[in-house]
């Protein structure tokens, strides 16, 4: 049997615009998605869009019950910036009656909220001044931040400021995957500088309201790994863990931005706009936990085709296909639990032992269905296999000495998720949006009931 620490978490995880749904009901404005969808949702899986998502918004008082069912200890979601402060001044005191009775049901039932302030929803009040790309934005996070901790901070001891910075800036300014949908490297570079800059400030404010609390950043963290030990693989793992980890890790964690990622974007010509003062306010705003999100590792060799100065990071970096790669056949993905332990001992190793958790972790299906018993539970083994896998990884990282302190998987229920829609499912609960957002237990929570309940399996 492999036990767990007694202080362990576990839960799962979600997020504001994934889960709620009424994306413009109750006193909530439009981010870049709810804006996006409506121009263009024929971009969106099945025109699915984040109008209802998993309906959360009604049915959350179910959802905490559900989430006892499973044995949950702790659970992250994400507060909306466009629900909580659709103008970015004021206070929606509907949203503020949902959160607070959201957290307070989840604090009643025993499960410690992780509460997290941007999951890539921009508010578009703000997209239309240029988002991250226009500095208004880092006070203007912060200001948010702020209101949040004073309004929540009673209920909610820890929080995080970002989930997955890369992606925003990664899908935004350099793949087309996320809204404004355009490729420029000295922009994505700008809003990534932006975006740290926010989490430093936000982290400032926390510590002003409450000093008690804890506070961290959610990346989407693996080290690299080089096709070869060829000089020029290496030189392309080392640009992907700069760009990819060490950009955010470092700042948050050390409190400095990379020296070798900034002579890096120097000889790029890719150097950011900076303030005096910046350096300071990074300095002085550390974490206290970090949250790791990890599906699947990051395979790299050199370009093959490389512009200088660097157009895209493929100029840099190339993905590459490990022939000997273990697939997900439900969404792709390679399966490479061993990730799990390399980043964990990078964590003991390179920063500090810091204490940090997975975020997320899980195995994403599309058509899940065809998994579905005559009575309507779904035979998710293949994702109890996947959960074993990884918690053994981490298991035999916190035997040798790594400080993680919790297993969340994505996610709860079933969700929608950006411009996939609804295609792949996560949830230990099956979302029927055929009938009403009705959940129904997959097998998986089951088992997810038994694992809490020992500690281990
Ligand atoms: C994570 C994100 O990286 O991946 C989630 O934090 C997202 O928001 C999840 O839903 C799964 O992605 P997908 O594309 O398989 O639905």
């Amino acid at each position: 049997m492999i036990k767990f620490p007694e202080y362990f978490m576990w839960g799962a995880a979600t997020s504001a615009p994934q889960s709620e749904g009424y994306a413009l009901n109750y006193g909530k404005s439009a981010s870049t998605w709810d804006k996006w969808f409506e121009m263009h949702p024929e971009k969106f899986n099945g025109d699915q869009g984040p109008d209802s998502a998993s309906d959360t918004y009604r049915l959350y008082k179910e959802d905490v019950q559900n989430m006892q069912k499973i044995g949950l200890n702790s659970f992250r979601t994400s507060i909306a910036w466009t629900r909580l402060m659709p103008d970015g001044e004021h206070v929606n005191p509907e949203a503020v009656a949902f959160y607070r009775d959201y957290f307070e049901r989840l604090k009643a039932a025993n499960i410690t909220p992780i509460i997290n302030l941007f999951h890539f929803d921009m508010p578009w009040w703000l997209m239309e001044k240029g988002g991250w790309e226009n500095r208004e934005s880092v006070m203007a996070f912060a200001r948010y931040a702020k209101t949040a901790f004073e309004l929540f901070g009673d209920l909610v001891d820890r929080w995080t400021t970002f989930n997955e910075p890369i992606v925003h800036i990664e899908c935004g300014y350099l793949t087309g995957y996320h809204y404004p949908d355009i490729i420029d490297f000295k922009k994505a570079v700008q809003v990534g500088y932006h975006t740290l800059l926010a989490h430093a400030a936000a982290v400032a404010e926390f510590r002003k309201v409450k000093p008690d609390g804890q506070i961290g950043i959610i990346l989407n963290i693996t080290p690299a790994y080089a096709k070869s030990d060829a000089p020029a693989d290496l030189a392309a793992k080392e640009k992907a863990d700069l760009l990819l980890a060490k950009s955010f890790l470092e700042p948050t964690v050390l409190g400095q931005v990379p020296p070798a990622l900034i002579t890096l974007l120097a000889e790029h010509q890719l150097t950011p706009v900076t303030e005096v003062g910046d350096r300071d306010l990074l300095a002085a705003n550390r974490v206290d936990f970090i949250g790791v999100n990890y599906y699947q590792p990051l395979r790299v060799q050199a370009p093959t085709n490389p512009h200088f100065p660097a157009l895209t990071t493929d100029d840099l970096y190339e993905n590459y296909v490990w022939p000997e790669r273990r697939i997900n056949p439900y969404r792709g993905w390679e399966i490479y639990p061993e990730a799990l332990y390399d980043v964990a001992m990078m964590m003991k190793n390179d920063y500090q032992n810091i204490p940090w958790y997975v975020s997320e972790n899980g195995m994403g299906v599309a058509d899940e269905e065809r998994f579905m018993a005559a009575d309507g539970e779904i035979q998710d083994d293949y994702r109890i296999e996947f959960m074993q896998e990884h918690l053994r990884q981490l298991h035999r990282a916190i035997a040798d000495g790594s400080s993680c302190f919790g297993y969340h998987t994505w996610t709860f229920n079933d969700c929608w998720s950006w411009l996939n829609g609804f295609r792949n499912r996560y949830g230990f609960f099956r979302v029927d949006l055929e009938h009403n957002a009705q959940r129904t237990m997959k097998k998986s929570g089951h088992w997810y009931r038994q694992l809490t309940e020992n500690n281990g399996f």
